[in-house]
């Protein structure tokens, strides 16, 4: 390409599904001028979620390039590991960068197929990346190291905008005022977390608690905020009983990821970088064929405070 990271160069080519583009000319190894910034967060507001090819990023590369949307956030995830004793550096389950997740399913010899390692080939549920903590991500960047060939592990995502939009008129106004807090017990793949003991009643679950709709601060749309939901005892909306609780996310979650709404990254490529906005999608992920090498290098985009549609413009959100 002769340009790159110029708005001429900027080419957009939207997925014909409810979300997703690729977006073409741009390169984050190299200086990215603030208008092209502007015209790529403004392009991300449009299709929720971005796909950049031929990308090679190292990590600093890729936390720098969470710094031109707002900046990094460390996993929380990381924290469950490091309570548990593992120190950063040790694995690729703590990297040494606190701003990095090393998403793959080899071991620490970078070796595919090993049974100790075989949990991070599973299918990953629905959900919004650190919903389980009090200031979510605003977005995450996942860049493909190495990629399985046939080999499954494709991401899919949900318009949570559109889920909102089409819910019937009795559920929305079923689900107006309502909170839900969301279970740091489990991880995507729903295995407890290091330290976590299985909860046995909505009482053992600890999380932060969320509007069910949230506000985008850049749209002012409304988009359902549902983050992640296991088996029972797990996420609950707080001013519902167990049983009455478990029925509405039920039918939410039907609501939340019908494949109207969805698309599915199916070709990952090294040097792929996706960019998703966790304000307003969901995204999950197939099984991985256990004896291939799947590797991701993460980052997340800050977050601000949750905007709650349950509050009146002006007053402070929760
Ligand atoms: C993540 C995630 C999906 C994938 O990194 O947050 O959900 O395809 N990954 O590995
Ligand atoms: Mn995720």
């Amino acid at each position: 390409m002769a340009e790159i990271n110029t708005m001429a160069a900027i080419e957009v080519i939207p997925s014909g599904d409810a979300l997703g583009a690729e977006v073409r000319g741009v390169d984050f190894a190299r200086p990215v001028p603030d208008e092209v910034r502007d015209r790529i967060v403004q392009i991300w507001a449009e299709h929720l979620v971005l796909l950049f090819r031929g990308l090679s990023l190292d990590d600093d590369q890729l936390l720098a390039t969470a710094g031109l949307f707002g900046g990094q956030q460390a996993a929380k995830s990381r924290d469950f590991f490091i309570q548990a004793g593992v120190k950063p550096g040790d694995n690729d389950r703590v990297a040494t960068r606190p701003g990095i997740s090393i998403i793959s399913n080899v071991d620490s010899q970078g070796k595919a197929g090993v049974a100790a390692e075989a949990d991070r080939s599973l299918s990953l549920k629905w959900h919004s990346d650190n919903s389980y903590v009090e200031v979510p991500p605003t977005g995450s960047l996942l860049h493909a190291h190495v990629v399985p060939v046939n080999g499954g592990g494709e991401t899919s995502f949900s318009n949570q905008y559109l889920a909102y939009e089409n819910l019937p008129d009795d559920l929305k106004a079923e689900i107006e005022g309502k909170h839900c807090v969301h279970d740091d017990h489990r991880n995507t793949s729903a295995k407890l977390r290091p330290t976590k003991q299985p909860p046995k009643s909505r009482h053992d679950i600890t999380g932060p608690k969320h509007p069910l709709v949230r506000v985008h601060p850049v749209t002012g749309k409304r988009a359902l905020y549902l983050g992640r939901h296991y088996e029972w005892p797990s996420s609950y909306i707080v001013e519902l009983c167990d049983e009455d609780s478990e029925a509405l996310l039920a039918r939410l979650w039907d609501a939340a990821t019908r494949d109207a709404f969805n698309w599915t990254h199916d070709d990952w490529r090294a040097g792929d970088l996706l960019m998703w906005d966790n304000r307003c999608t969901m995204h999950a992920r197939s099984p991985v064929d256990h004896s291939q090498a799947r590797v991701m290098h993460r980052t997340l985009i800050k977050g601000d405070p949750v905007i709650s549609a349950w509050e009146k413009a002006g007053a402070v959100a929760e």
